[in-house]
């Protein structure tokens, strides 16, 4: 057991929870620890930089996208930047990687210890804005301090991992989604990438999920973190459906947010440059050839898979979808009715 800087105590995972684990996700080789209160479950290697995360030095200018997997983050983090940078789409990086430009906070925990046989968007990037930097420092994390301002960075952990301060000292757009859809979206993101490579059935992973047992743990807790600060000044929230049903509408409410001041012109060229057909059209260069099932691809999509909201009604079934509702019913207590 270890103590972190944010007070949380991080448990290995070990015994038969380990093995179960261990037999449903092959692909994980890097073990998991659950950190509590909370209970948040997240890779072992997490503890290495939890506290450098805790005591991440924010600035003024930063924003920081922050939600649980698969609620739209790539494409809120996407949206943010481009209106902050290149409103005209005229940004030289703006063709680039977008994780490159956008760094994930805690990705070093997924972090390979032994070099790949191509190098990643985010090793090539670590190179040339971090040249004296050690790799095994995290890639990830020394990326974040490096980008230049006004820096965009993202994350899914939640507030509670981060210091109190947070919203003192920047800005924080929380996104939230309709958890049936993000329960689609996460499966298919555990088959898709080899590191995951779940082999269970749907019904499985959706217990998974009910018990708060898949990566980064509770999702209510993370959404009741958020929600409980939602007067603040420097915290806006986002959902997924909302963005669906109306991007121009959430581009302006974010315009006064960020107070970016766009003209209308402006935050079309936004919404058309990450929009779902846009952002699929980079899917190869946002996840190396390596590190996919190719045949998940194939059949199911990539990294951006289908973007649609809803369509929990076509794959869930009326088993499942009684489960989740009463599942929603009894956690979620704090005002939250999903389209
Ligand atoms: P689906 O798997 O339902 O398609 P995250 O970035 O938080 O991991 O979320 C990923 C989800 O957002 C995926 O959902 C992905 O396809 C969707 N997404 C990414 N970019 C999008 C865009 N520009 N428009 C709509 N959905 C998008």
């Amino acid at each position: 057991m270890a103590t972190l800087a944010s007070g949380h105590t991080a448990k290995v995972i070990e015994g038969s929870e380990k093995a179960k684990l261990t037999e449903d996700f092959p692909g994980f080789k890097k073990g998991w620890v659950r950190l509590f209160p909370g209970g948040w479950l997240l890779s072992r290697p997490f503890c290495k930089v939890a506290d450098k995360l805790y005591n991440f030095e924010f600035r003024k200018d930063d924003v920081l996208v922050m939600s649980w997997p698969k609620c739209g983050t790539t494409w809120t983090q996407e949206l943010v930047w481009t209106m902050r940078n290149s409103p005209n789409l005229d940004h030289p990086d703006a063709g680039l990687v977008i994780m490159n430009r956008v760094p994930f906070m805690e990705a070093d925990m997924f972090a390979e210890e032994s070099p790949k046989e191509d190098p990643s968007p985010v090793s090539e990037t670590f190179k040339k804005l971090c040249p004296n930097g050690d790799p095994r420092d995290g890639m990830n994390y020394q990326l974040a301090q490096a980008i230049p301002d006004p820096r965009t960075l993202k994350t899914h952990l939640a507030f509670s991992l981060f210091a109190p301060s947070l919203l003192e000292k920047t800005k924080v757009v929380y996104v939230a989604r309709n958890p049936k859809d993000i329960v689609l979206s996460f499966l298919h993101h555990h088959k898709l990438f080899k590191e995951m490579s779940f082999n269970g059935s749907l019904e499985a992973f959706v217990e998974y999920f009910l018990q708060d047992d898949l990566l980064y743990g509770p999702y209510w807790l993370h959404l009741r973190e958020a929600w409980q600060k939602r007067g603040h000044p420097n915290l806006h929230i986002v959902f997924y459906e909302d963005l669906k049903a109306d991007v121009m509408r959430e581009l302006k409410r974010l315009d006064d947010f960020l107070g970016t001041g766009l003209s209308h012109d402006q935050l079309a060229n936004v919404a058309k440059h990450a929009s779902f057909d846009e952002m699929k059209a980079s899917d190869s260069l946002m996840i190396g050839k390596y590190v996919i099932n190719q045949e998940v691809l194939e059949k199911d999509g990539g990294f951006f898979r289908q973007g649609k909201s809803g369509d929990w009604k076509n794959k869930l079934t009326p088993d499942l979808i009684d489960k989740m509702d009463q599942w929603i019913a009894q956690k979620c207590d704090f005002g939250i009715s999903f389209k």
